[in-house]
């Protein structure tokens, strides 16, 4: 007897990601439900070589739900996670609405599986932001071997991690930039196509913006407080897939090769790293891949003991629904669930 899974945004980027990966894993789920706003009802996704008609989440009752994956942003997430976690589902959030809160945990199951059994608590489980969970999937094992003391990165970011109406601008942006038409921003501040821009998220007091802030924050909380962690986020014309380049500094002497191995024995990471023209991985051949990879791995003689390097994963997938399905995958090995028709 499998569980009951409902997937809220369904109709979205990471909510039709988290329906195609299910059905790829073999989840085992003996019912599948897909929710989405009052707007959706009705339409079609797909599920595997099934079809799911879309159902509103405010009229689905979720006392027969094992796990519901969440993925409708945060305000959504605010309204909805308790009321779904009351009802006895385990919530697993994409959005950024519990991230921070000391009762929920931060999962990355490759760095910080352990930490899943504080779920209890709760009964929400928060999924970092996708630049943050590539990165940690990196410097996890090589925080191991060296211990980290400082990381500078700066992110490319591809517009689907700003939803599907980002990435429906940039599509039509660029055909406008063609046809010399108007490209009025409207999804992002500036103009898309054929640019990048060095904002993502809402501007912090500080100057920093609110996505740099997360991903100084879910470092810390996901894989150790001590590490200082600065960063530039950057937008891309670039639909699918996050590129950072990441400059560490380690307590411990460290070399390119080393870290090399290190990296290619690490569960998610492939390090591809030829030092010649091609010799490492774009965002366009990552898209649909599990893995974070990992290129141009080098010392960094400006500060002792430095390493840089390039980091790109399917945002879509290990930086949302891919980690999401891992953590739901971790609950259920773990015995940490049960399916609630079998208990009955
Ligand atoms: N994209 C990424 O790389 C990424 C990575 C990590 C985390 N996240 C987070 O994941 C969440 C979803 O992102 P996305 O990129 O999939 O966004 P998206 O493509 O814009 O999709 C949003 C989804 O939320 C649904 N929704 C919106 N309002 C709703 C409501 N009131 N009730 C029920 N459903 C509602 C939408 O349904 P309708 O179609 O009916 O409007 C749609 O299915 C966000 O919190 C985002 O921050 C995204």
């Amino acid at each position: 007897m499998g569980y009951s899974v409902a997937v809220v945004g369904a109709t979205g980027n990471v909510g039709r990601e988290m329906l195609d990966i299910l059905a790829e894993r073999l989840f085992p789920a003996d019912e599948v439900t897909a929710l989405a706003s009052r707007r959706s009802l009705g339409t079609e996704v797909s599920y595997g070589d099934r079809t799911l008609k879309v159902k509103a989440l405010e009229h689905y009752d979720f006392s027969g739900t094992d796990i519901c994956l969440m993925s409708a942003g945060s305000a959504v997430s605010k309204e909805w996670s308790p009321k779904i976690a009351a009802a006895g589902a385990v919530v697993i959030d994409n959005s950024s609405c519990w991230r921070y809160d000391l009762d929920v945990p931060l999962i990355v199951p490759e760095v910080n599986a352990d930490a899943v059994a504080g779920f209890r608590r709760r009964g929400i489980i928060a999924n970092p932001n996708c630049s943050t969970a590539q990165l940690v999937v990196a410097l996890k094992p090589l925080h191991d071997r060296f211990k980290i003391k400082r990381v500078v990165v700066a992110t490319y970011q591809a517009v689907s991690g700003a939803g599907k109406e980002a990435m429906d601008e940039l599509f039509s942006q660029t055909k406008a930039v063609f046809q010399i038409n108007e490209v009025a921003p409207k999804q992002f501040p500036k103009r898309i196509a054929f640019n990048v821009i060095p904002h993502i998220d809402v501007f912090m007091e500080d100057g920093t913006t609110k996505e740099e802030w997360k991903m100084m924050v879910e470092t810390k909380k996901i894989l150790n407080p001590k590490i200082k962690l600065v960063a530039t986020c950057v937008r891309v014309p670039v639909f699918i897939g996050h590129s950072e380049a990441v400059n560490v500094e380690f307590e411990n002497p460290v070399t390119a090769d080393e870290a090399r191995d290190v990296l290619r024995n690490a569960p998610g990471c492939i390090v591809i790293d030829k030092h010649e023209p091609g010799g490492y991985v774009t965002p366009y051949e990552c898209v649909g891949e599990d893995a974070t990879y990992i290129s141009r791995i080098r010392e960094d003689a400006t500060v002792e003991n430095g390493l840089s390097m390039w980091i790109v994963s399917d945002n879509l997938r290990k930086g949302a629904a891919l980690n999401a399905i891992q953590i739901a995958e971790i609950l259920i090995n773990r015995k940490l669930i049960t399916a609630k028709r079998k208990a009955a």
